[in-house]
């Protein structure tokens, strides 16, 4: 098999530099291959007019139907870059039950419908990767299925989302976290509607991709703690890091543990204070991060940029070149068996806490913070409360000794119960 034919869906952003690479990089590739890796179909709703700005040759069939292109064309590999969920699932099932290879970069795709698409690929012995769609150009997800074999993965805390790691480290040097998001967006790579991001929704997806390669099992959306940075203010980074040498972080926690063959896991993503001098809080700006925890390798720390056009055709790419290396050594479709996932839940984790409350000026208000906290078994390590200036309500800070996630849960419904106390706060998890 001297050449393999390629055949691309969806030529926007992502698309567009798939194919730009993938022609561009054309005689290397061959080189390394010993084939040619040959394009001989894109589909899009502008397929003629982006291909003929791509400088695509006449043999190139045109689609306009995605899902025209996934019957039809006489491709070995298949590329779907289309974003959203529909027309992508559909697409994605009908190339694995072609027995096609696919690549994919679409979180949502792969969060939403993991037992689908995984079982689509077991059973129509097909290949199926999806380098692009964690993290972007970080090479972590190959590193995860191949470079850990002899190894074990314990856990991984990552920065999974350039946007809400945008807004908290820009947030560190004085802006504010609605100018930080607007200096985004003007950047280009916030979303207008970052609603996904901020919310934690975005990296929730992510983490899903991550569990389920890790443990062949679906971590369900939905199923584990999702919380966002939208309660995150400039108050609340400026008193971390002057007053507790720490920096918010959206981090991404897994947690593994079970048996071989009965994997459990345990899910979270939260804002999260690290130390200054932790590794993830030298993760700066729009860049991505995964502190992976294994048990022979120890820590290891995967960097770089987590989305934008170039960083994540070079993932895709690099799963076009080793499927079709695949291919064409003649290897099997690796097919994973697919596992039922136990989800632990993060309630017993134990870590410090940090709570910023707006408290009414009212007298005993303070001891039933105390009270609520004492109840639960969570004890205080430090308080702040800023001067009092004539101001009906004032912030006070908390920070707590190691307590159980529960146990601090418990008392932060029964404080945001209490009527001296605004409903508008601040919690975030501390890392040692
Ligand atoms: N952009 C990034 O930095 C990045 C990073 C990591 C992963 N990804 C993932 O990569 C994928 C592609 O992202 P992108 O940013 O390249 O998206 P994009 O710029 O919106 O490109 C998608 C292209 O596919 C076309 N398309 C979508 N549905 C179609 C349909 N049913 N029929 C025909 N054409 C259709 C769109 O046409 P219309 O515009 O006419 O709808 C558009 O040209 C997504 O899954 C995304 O999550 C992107």
């Amino acid at each position: 098999m001297n050449v393999l034919n390629v055949a691309v869906a969806g030529l926007g952003t992502v698309g567009r530099e798939t194919v730009r690479l993938l022609r561009a990089r054309r005689a290397e590739l061959k080189e390394r291959l010993g084939a040619e890796l040959r394009l001989v179909a894109v589909a899009d709703r502008a397929a003629e007019r982006e291909a003929r700005a791509l400088g695509l040759a006449a043999s190139v069939v045109r689609y306009r139907d995605p899902l025209d292109m996934a019957r039809r064309a006489e491709a070995d590999l298949f590329v779907e870059l289309l974003g959203g969920l529909e027309t992508p699932k559909r697409f994605a099932l009908e190339v694995l039950g072609r027995g096609k290879a696919l690549v994919t970069a679409n979180k949502r795709l792969l969060a939403h419908a993991w037992p689908e698409i995984t079982g689509a690929a077991r059973t129509g012995g097909a290949r199926l990767a999806f380098e692009g769609s964690v993290a972007g150009g970080i090479p972590v997800l190959r590193a995860l299925d191949l470079s850990f074999s002899g190894d074990r993965v314990l856990g991984i805390d990552a920065i999974l989302n350039g946007t809400t790691n945008y807004i908290l480290s820009r947030g560190e040097e004085g802006l504010s976290p609605e100018a930080a998001l607007k200096e985004a967006q003007h950047l280009g790579f916030a979303e207008k509607d970052p609603s996904m991001d901020l919310s934690g929704q975005d990296a929730a997806q992510k983490l899903t991709v991550l569990a389920g390669l890790v443990t062949g099992g679906w971590l369900k959306p939905g199923s584990f703690p999702v919380a966002g940075i939208e309660p995150v203010t400039a108050r609340d980074l400026s008193f971390a890091r002057e007053r507790l040498g720490m920096a918010a972080r959206l981090v991404a926690s897994l947690r593994f543990t079970g048996k071989p063959g009965a994997p459990a896991v345990e899910a979270a993503v939260t804002p999260t204070l690290v130390p200054l001098g932790h590794p993830l809080a030298a993760v700066r700006r729009q860049y991505n991060a995964l502190l992976v925890h294994t048990a022979s390798a120890g820590d290891l720390m995967f960097y770089g940029q987590g989305a934008g056009a170039g960083p994540t055709a070079s993932a895709v790419l690099a799963d076009v070149f080793v499927l079709a290396r695949d291919i064409r050594g003649g290897l099997p479709a690796a097919a994973a068996a697919a596992r039922r996932l136990i989800l632990t839940s993060p309630d017993h984790t134990v870590s410090s806490f940090y709570l910023r409350l707006e408290v009414l000026d009212r007298p005993g208000a303070l001891a039933r913070i105390a009270d609520a906290l004492a109840d639960a078994g969570v004890s205080i390590a430090a308080i702040h409360q800023d001067p009092v200036s004539g101001r009906r309500s004032v912030p006070v800070m908390i920070v707590t000794h190691p307590a159980e996630r529960g146990r601090f849960e418990r008392a932060r419904k029964r404080i945001m119960s209490l009527a001296s106390v605004k409903p508008s706060h601040c919690a975030m998890r501390m890392m040692a």
